[in-house]
């Protein structure tokens, strides 16, 4: 079985966590961004997506290509500040569609934010939303950043890279 990582995200972590995930597997990786899309190469996807503003940033990729994705395995990780839980749940629930979501493993990972690599606007954006966020931890992060990058944490993707792998030589 051959396959491929495209992801999505914009301030370098979830590039980062693709990297990672291409070093270890072998996998070609691409952006879905300056890559014109020939899914039909591959017999399973590894998707990832950070969450910016309760989203999943590659919900419009999904959509255009969903013909081409929805019979393949996939493996779709998310890179966002919150950790896996009922909110990031709702959060994927909102975007992407259901018949992707119910085939896909879903692999929660935690990203980086750096308050200095943001526009003035979204700056301010993230200190209005700290001082309406009601939990304290997650306030705090809003307003002053957080590093949560942790290699170690994409162990699952490889273990499914494997399995699918291992499904051609059986
Ligand atoms: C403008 C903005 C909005 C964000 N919104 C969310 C959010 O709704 N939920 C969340 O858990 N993390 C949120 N984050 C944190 C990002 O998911 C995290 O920084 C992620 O690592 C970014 O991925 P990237 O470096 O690939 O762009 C947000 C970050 C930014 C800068």
């Amino acid at each position: 079985m051959k396959g491929a990582i495209f992801f999505s995200g914009k301030y370098g972590s979830t590039k980062q966590y693709a990297e990672w995930i291409a070093a270890s597997t072998g996998l070609p990786m691409f952006d879905i961004k300056d890559s014109s899309t020939n899914l039909s190469k591959y017999d399973f996807l590894i998707l990832g997506s950070s969450v910016m503003f309760y989203k999943f940033t590659i919900r419009q990729w999904i959509k255009a290509n969903l013909e081409d994705i929805i019979d393949k395995p996939v493996i779709l990780f998310s890179v966002s500040g919150a950790g896996a839980g009922p909110k990031l749940d709702t959060w994927l629930a909102n975007s992407l569609p259901d018949r992707l979501i119910s085939r896909a493993v879903h692999i929660a990972l935690r990203g980086r934010m750096n308050p200095k690599e943001l526009s003035w606007g979204l700056r301010q954006i993230m200190i209005i939303g700290s001082l309406l966020n009601p939990d304290p931890q997650s306030s705090k992060e809003e307003r002053s950043g957080f590093d949560y990058m942790d290699k170690s944490s994409i162990e699952p993707i490889l273990k499914l890279v494997q399995q699918f792998e291992l499904c051609e030589v059986l």
